[in-house]
């Protein structure tokens, strides 16, 4: 727990949510002694403030406030094969974070639509899918109902099912909390499409990662060799061109540069460059945004 005292902003809303509840406490409560009353607006206010996750001590004699530790997010976004997975991996570990590639989580939804012969347009069921994926991420491994599906989800036409499912709102929302709870100490890389917008819209630092779309295809048919699919580089082509189309049309969180986020055009430069501009970003990010 750390202290802190309150800002402009917090001690705009604590007088609003004060005075909302000096009109609202005597109607509710009926009459009562005006010292009963001021206990019980003070204390409204804690609990209001409370379920902010921000707490305020003593509003009237004292203004220093409790705030728990909001564990520090570096949220990396961009379309496909930007190379955001490596870049992001590799910042994590230089600075001992956790790392969530949220892009799997809708790999793993799809793959057990289609296991499960669930339509994939299905919101409803697929939402529902989504909240009780029993998933592990084990080392590099991550595994589907114990089974090992690393290979399976990396697939274009994993990657392309993982795009039709994103679009779903109601899966979205189903996978929001386990998103969240990958914000852990000492603090958490992410990378996908609305992690700065959406997830973690108090992300200490956003990245707007993206590289040309022939640089980008050119990245997706060698990792895909490695792995020992085939790949010819003009369909990868038009399979980014598709899922780029989707990613970025779509009416819920699609994917587009934020005013507030970095932008990093790896068209020209390494992963190695693009994780030492990300460290040196985040070494200047104010303390005091960085949440801890
Ligand atoms: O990052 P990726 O290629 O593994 O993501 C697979 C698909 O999932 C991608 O086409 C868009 C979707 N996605 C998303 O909509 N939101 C995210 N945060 C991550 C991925």
């Amino acid at each position: 727990m750390t202290h802190r005292h309150l800002d402009c902003k917090q001690f705009q809303k604590a007088t609003s949510i004060f005075f909302g509840i000096y009109e609202a406490v005597p109607r509710g409560f009926g009459n009562i002694k005006p010292g009963c009353r001021l206990w019980l607006r003070t204390h409204c206010v804690y609990f209001s403030f409370f379920s902010n996750d921000v707490k305020p001590m003593n509003l009237i004699s004292n203004t220093a406030v409790t705030k728990p530790v909001i564990w520090p997010v570096i949220a990396i976004d961009g379309p496909t094969a930007s190379g955001k997975g490596t870049v992001a991996q590799r910042v994590a570990h230089a600075l001992g974070f956790h790392y969530l590639d949220s892009g799997s989580l809708y790999r793993l939804a799809a793959l057990a639509a289609v296991r499960q012969g669930v339509p994939l347009t299905d919101d409803k069921t697929v939402a529902e899918m989504s909240r009780h994926l029993d998933i592990r991420f084990v080392g590099e491994k991550i595994l589907l109902a114990g089974q090992d599906v690393s290979d399976d989800i990396r697939s274009e036409a994993a990657g392309q099912n993982a795009s039709i499912v994103a679009a779903l709102p109601q899966v979205r929302e189903a996978l929001l909390d386990r998103q969240r709870a990958f914000r852990e100490s000492p603090g958490l890389v992410c990378d996908g499409r609305d992690m700065g917008s959406v997830i973690f819209p108090d992300a200490a630092l956003k990245i707007f990662l993206t590289a040309s779309v022939e640089a980008r295809a050119e990245r997706r048919t060698k990792q895909l060799k490695q792995k020992g699919m085939s790949a010819i580089i003009d369909d990868v082509v038009k399979e980014l061109r598709i899922r780029d189309e989707r990613d970025i049309n779509r009416p819920v969180a699609p994917l587009k540069r934020l005013h507030d986020a970095q932008l990093l055009d790896t068209t020209e430069i390494s992963a190695d460059e693009a994780v030492a501009s990300i460290l040196d970003w985040y070494s200047k990010t104010p303390k005091s945004s960085v949440g801890v």
